[in-house]
């Protein structure tokens, strides 16, 4: 017998952020933003989602600066006026909709390439210069360049409070910026932004901290963190429960509400013995809300279907039973809903058939 999906509606009380349903929109990058702005087909497609019955939407990658935070043509910034302005009609058309949403703060660190961007001559930040462990490109940030990163993602992150967004998220995750400290192949530093764990996690600390600072204690601010990267899928920043709780109490201690613990495929352990993943072991070991993602209600994973390979719909027995034994709260979906809006209404009616695969050609337009 098919489990009861009855567990991804019922309401989540996550703290300060109180959700309809345990259903999160990931966040994707879309590229649609022409001059790094949203404008109204990027706020309509988010509105969809909303009247899809998402409990909440997390925002495709936003860039906190102009300069250093991104390569990728048409990604949205909050440091301009033009973009504030964008997200503004964003939220606006979100809530018209009685959904709620979050932005994702995102800075490519050593994933920008510099060639492609409109200022070649900047080099890319990161933690040590490296990208490939072994293969330094860049110098590591200097102190005042990490203070301006600090500064950069508080500023936005309180932008995005301004702006009446329920929370922001920082992507710590999947060897960008902010893991590129986290992660110890990719911080060789031996100031205080590195070594130990409370070195590698200072960088986040910071950030975390001073936008709390910044936006008293009630915004809820989530973090995304992964233990692969894009260099190596089998990475493990932490590689023991032990190491995984030195990684993330000095993120709480800095203030951190959620995590958001992104897999590839939310079923598989993080450690060896025991069938807890990512999102769970996070629950365990900070007693926070978890967020977990990954091949939600698809056959494929993300990364093979940039590839061309396409998800077929698939059970979502697996997932419930992990909700109905609150191994974690709240369960993150990409591409089933990039492809089709509807998809948390289709599943609450229990419209099985109505269910769309997954084709890369969704990501050409901002259905
Ligand atoms: C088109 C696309 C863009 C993405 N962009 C981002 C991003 O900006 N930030 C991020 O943290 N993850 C990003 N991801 C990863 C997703 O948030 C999610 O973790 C991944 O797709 C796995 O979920 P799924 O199997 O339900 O698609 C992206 C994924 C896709 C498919």
């Amino acid at each position: 017998m098919a489990a009861d999906i009855d567990v991804l509606f019922q309401p989540a009380d996550l703290g300060n952020l109180k959700l309809p349903n345990r259903i999160v929109m990931a966040p994707m990058t879309r590229s649609f933003s022409p001059g790094n702005a949203p404008g109204a087909d990027v706020a309509a497609y988010y509105r969809r989602r909303a009247e899809g019955g998402v409990g909440l939407i997390l925002s495709e990658g936003v860039s906190p600066n102009t300069t250093t935070a991104t390569g990728t043509p048409n990604v949205p910034n909050i440091a301009t006026d033009d973009a504030k302005a964008g997200w503004k009609k964003v939220i606006t058309e979100v809530k018209a909709a009685g959904g709620m949403m979050g932005l994702q703060l995102w800075h490519e660190g050593p994933y920008r390439n510099p060639a492609k961007t409109q200022h070649p001559e900047t080099p890319s930040w990161s933690a040590s210069g490296v990208k490939v462990p072994g293969k330094p490109l860049w110098e590591p940030m200097t102190e005042a360049e990490i203070e301006t990163a600090i500064d950069e993602f508080v500023n936005a992150a309180a932008a995005t409070k301004a702006l009446g967004f329920d929370c922001v998220e920082f992507h710590g995750a999947h060897s960008y910026l902010i893991d590129s400290f986290f992660w110890g192949q990719t911080n060789l530093r031996q100031d205080q932004w590195g070594g130990d764990w409370a070195g590698r996690t200072r960088f986040a600390c910071e950030i975390i901290r001073r936008t709390r600072e910044r936006v008293g204690a009630g915004f809820p601010l989530i973090v995304r963190l992964s233990q692969w990267k894009q260099q190596d899928f089998a990475a493990q920043t932490a590689k023991t429960p032990d190491e995984m709780q030195q990684w993330l109490s000095p993120l709480v201690e800095a203030g951190i509400d959620i995590f958001h613990c992104s897999q590839r495929r939310f079923w598989e352990p993080a450690f060896q013995d025991s069938t807890l993943n990512f999102a769970g072991w996070a629950k365990k070991l900070t007693g926070k809300p978890s967020i977990s993602v990954g091949s939600v209600g698809l056959s494929g994973e993300f990364t093979a279907a940039y590839a061309g390979e396409i998800s077929e719909p698939a059970s979502l027995d697996d997932l419930v039973n992990r909700m109905d034994a609150e191994e974690f709260d709240m369960i993150a979906v990409g591409r089933a809903l990039l492809q089709d809006p509807q998809w948390a209404n289709k599943i609450r009616d229990g419209r099985a058939g109505e269910l769309m695969a997954f084709s890369k050609d969704a990501l050409m337009t901002l259905s």
